[in-house]
């Protein structure tokens, strides 16, 4: 007998494929109408059955942010794989195993010592490492400035030392503080022109530049045109979360994602019911706490997947979740949410969410709930 919603034990990680699916759908047609290959952040999911709809849907090779991904995804048959975090030394053997068993493998540098480093490994082990370059084009993280002298310093150690230069890749990540549809449609267009400026620096010094690559799941989503960007990169698009509600890029019925639970006592001179998802089952992430709208620690929807306005994760201890109503409190939640009730909690950051449960369970829209498994570690 397969666990329905009312069976499961809680808490526990629920995918809702037909929304999944809507949000899959939605970023590669966008994509395709704006004539750019499609490379997911496969981070954010970390579960095949995803990335294999993501994959069917029309994308191009994957994103990930550790080896170990890598290897995860190699070994289901992915072979287009981009390690989209600055390369580190002591992770060059990995790499290189992971190339000289047929994984098409592509690393990040954005300083001179890295690239010299890279190069250096590559040509003691006879391997041309393929090698984007990260570029800054907000502030936000690492990479190098479009107009930075370093670009092109970086550029010669790599082709002069006898590795591929594969292009240059940057994200938006201040992306994340924007919620206006005119503010993320100028940094979406700030993000285009700075990597595409990159690459041109770069080719009129005479060095490679094939790949122009960009992307985060709010400037994905807002940029007007994509003119000398080959490749996008998006992840949380796949599941949703309120982090990205708030900055304006989905609904709630769009989050796909969501932490089942059950209601395990109340407190009800304080309105509070008590769940079975704390932190533990949320994560930490208070990601919409500086945003136009606070959820706590996620929004409180019925177990059928409804928004309850108002209703809120205020609080999280490990295993302790604390459900109460935003402004006045509700003197009779024990009526409204019994014990036994069980309720489905959206979070405010996918990836993190995620991050704590071993496996997601599917639902589709018939009810069954699959077990897709996800991985852990580096
Ligand atoms: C290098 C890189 N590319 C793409 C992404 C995807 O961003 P998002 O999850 O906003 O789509 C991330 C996320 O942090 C990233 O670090």
């Amino acid at each position: 007998m397969h666990p329905t919603l009312d069976t499961l034990d809680t808490p526990a990680a629920i995918i809702d494929v037909a929304r999944m699916q809507h949000n899959i759908d939605r970023m590669q047609q966008r994509m395709n109408a704006l004539g750019v290959r499609f490379r997911p952040h496969v981070k954010t999911s970390k579960c095949m059955p995803v990335v294999r709809a993501q994959l069917d849907a029309g994308a191009q090779g994957i994103t990930v942010s550790t080896l170990l991904e890598a290897e995860h995804f190699f070994a289901e048959g992915v072979t287009d794989i981009l390690y989209a975090v600055g390369m580190a030394a002591h992770r060059l053997p990995h790499a290189l195993a992971l190339r000289r068993r047929g994984c098409h493998l592509k690393i990040l540098t954005d300083s001179v010592a890295s690239a010299e480093a890279i190069a250096k490994f590559g040509r003691a082990s006879g391997e041309a490492f393929e090698v984007m370059i990260e570029i800054d084009t907000d502030g936000h993280r690492s990479g190098i400035a479009p107009e930075d002298a370093v670009l092109l310093e970086v550029g010669r150690a790599l082709h002069d030392g006898g590795m591929r230069l594969a292009g240059v890749l940057t994200h938006a990540g201040s992306s994340y503080e924007l919620d206006t549809a005119e503010a993320l449609a100028a940094l979406a267009e700030q993000e285009r022109a700075g990597c595409v400026r990159a690459a041109e620096r770069l080719r009129a010094a005479h060095l490679p530049c094939p790949v122009v690559s960009i992307g985060s799941t709010p400037t994905a989503l807002s940029a007007a045109t994509l003119d000398g960007v080959t490749e996008v990169r998006a992840g949380v698009y796949v599941l949703f979360d309120l982090v990205m509600h708030n900055v304006g890029v989905c609904t709630t019925d769009d989050i796909a994602l969501s932490v089942l639970t059950t209601v395990i006592g109340h407190q009800n001179t304080k309105g509070w019911a008590i769940v079975d998802a704390g932190w533990m089952a949320m994560s930490r992430d208070r990601g919409t706490q500086k945003q136009r709208r606070d959820y706590g620690y996620g929004q409180v929807c019925t177990m059928a997947g409804t928004v309850l306005p108002g209703y809120v994760l205020s609080g999280a201890n490990q295993e302790h979740g604390i459900v109460s109503r935003e402004g006045e409190p509700d003197a009779d939640i024990a009526m409204h949410l019994p014990i036994g009730t069980r309720l489905r909690i959206l979070p405010n950051h996918a990836c993190a969410t995620g991050a704590q449960f071993p496996e997601y369970r599917a639902l589709s829209e018939d009810g069954e709930l699959a077990a897709w498994a996800r991985f852990h570690g580096w």
